[in-house]
Order: C-alpha cells, then structure tokens, then sequence
C-alpha cells in the first residue's frame, strides 16, 4: 500500500501568544516558518477553557501567509461548522466524542468547501475512526487531554498512533495524521517514529530560547530524522 505520509508538518497553536497583539503574533508565526495555524476553540462545555470566536479568527486572517484550521472542542460543533469556514479556515476539526453522526458532519465539513478532520481525546480507540476514513482529510491523535496547553504529553497514545498509521497506509488515502498536546524537541522524536506526520506545537514553542524560528527548525528536523529512522527500521 502506498505510504500516504507527507514530510514533517509543524503548526504552533496560538494559545500562549500575546492576545492583545494578536495580529503581530499570527504575522511572526509565519515569519518562524510554520506550515499552518492552529485555532484551539474552546466554548466552555465540552472543555472548561472558552477561547476564540470565529471573528476573531477573521479579523487574524489579514495578518497571515499561510492557512487556518481551528481545533473544535466544543459541545456542538455542526452548529459553528458554517462560521469556522466563513472566519477562513481551510481545515475543520471535530471531536469525535462531539459528534453522535461524525460521518454527517465530516460530510458536511467537505460540502462547506473546506478540508475536514477529526480529533480523538486520548481515551478514545482508533476504531472511532475505522468507518468515515473516506470523509476525512485528517485525523487528530490528542496527546493531552484537551483544555488547556503546556499540559504533559501522554506517551501512551504512541500505540494509537501507529495504528492510525497503518489504518491510513492500508486505506490509501492521503489522510494527515497530527499530534497535539506537550509536543516539545524531545516527544516529537516518539509521535512521529509512532506515525504521525502533523505537529502542534504551543507552549514549548513560545518559550523556546532561540525564537519561534529556531524551534519551528528542530522540531521538523527531529521529526524528519525520526520518521527516516522508523521507515529504515521497518523495511
Ligand atoms: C489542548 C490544546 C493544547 C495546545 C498545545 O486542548 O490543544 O494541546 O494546542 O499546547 P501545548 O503545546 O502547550 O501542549
């Protein structure tokens, strides 16, 4: 089967930026050499935290070169789908846990123009996903719980995330497989050994010592060394 993985993508969630310069921040993200941004949104039901608005996420559009996709973890998220897309995110993601018809809604997700996704919290099985591969352009393998950042990465999802990776291989499909969630220089090397190919990055990103650029760099060049080594070592 055709390997579906593409190189090392890294994404900074915008969490930890400075909210009063929000439009400085999404420019200097781009200026770091992130591949996408990543709008955590939070309504304060489905995770304690209530974060962006969508017009907010529009009015940072102007301020951006590369694309937005938000991060939905909230209760009810085909009641937002159509102001995600319309505030100028290309990609869509949703909770599984969220959705009692996650095939409806992917589908609707892909009808609205935009790319979708679906994020999986840390319990839940990769099986969730085993049915609506066809409907999906990525899977999210939460490696927090999700709330909040600079939370620990839980290295038990790993094994999920290998099988995400061989269900993706064996369906052919170019699906985007991401992490999030305590992802730093260090448990980069494990997530994308395990499979995963699509990095959130926050809280360690911001505090890196040489600036965002210098971490956007190591993190895709460990995660590019650490894939290369897995592959070596599988074939
Ligand atoms: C949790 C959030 C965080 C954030 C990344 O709901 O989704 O995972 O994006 O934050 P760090 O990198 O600080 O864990």
């Amino acid at each position: 089967m055709p390997n579906a993985r593409v190189d090392p993508l890294i994404l900074p969630s915008v969490l930890p930026a400075d909210l009063a310069r929000l439009g400085d921040e999404v420019a200097g993200l781009c200026a770091a050499g992130v591949d996408r941004i990543q709008w955590d949104v939070m309504d304060g039901v489905f995770v304690p935290n209530l974060t962006f608005g969508p017009d907010v996420i529009a009015a940072a559009r102007a301020h951006s070169t590369v694309g937005f996709e938000a991060h939905l973890m909230v209760a009810n998220p085909d009641e937002l789908l159509n102001r995600y897309a319309a505030a100028g995110c290309e990609l869509l993601i949703v909770h599984a846990e969220a959705c009692t018809h996650l095939h409806r809604t992917l589908s609707r997700i892909r009808d609205l123009g935009v790319l979708s996704g679906v994020a999986l919290n840390p319990h839940t099985p990769a099986s969730v996903v085993a049915h609506v591969l066809d409907e999906t352009d990525l899977i999210l393998a939460m490696t927090v719980n999700p709330g909040f950042g600079g939370q620990s990465y839980i290295r038990a999802v790993e094994p999920k995330i290998t099988e995400l990776r061989r269900m993706i291989d064996d369906s052919g499909q170019a699906i985007q497989l991401e992490v999030d969630g305590g992802i730093t220089d260090t448990t980069i090397i494990g997530a994308a050994a395990a499979g995963a190919d699509v990095f959130i990055s926050g809280s360690w990103l911001y505090a890196h010592p040489s600036g965002k650029a210098a971490g956007v760099d190591l993190l895709r060049a460990e995660a590019l060394h650490a894939a290369r080594a897995a592959r070596t070592e599988a074939a």
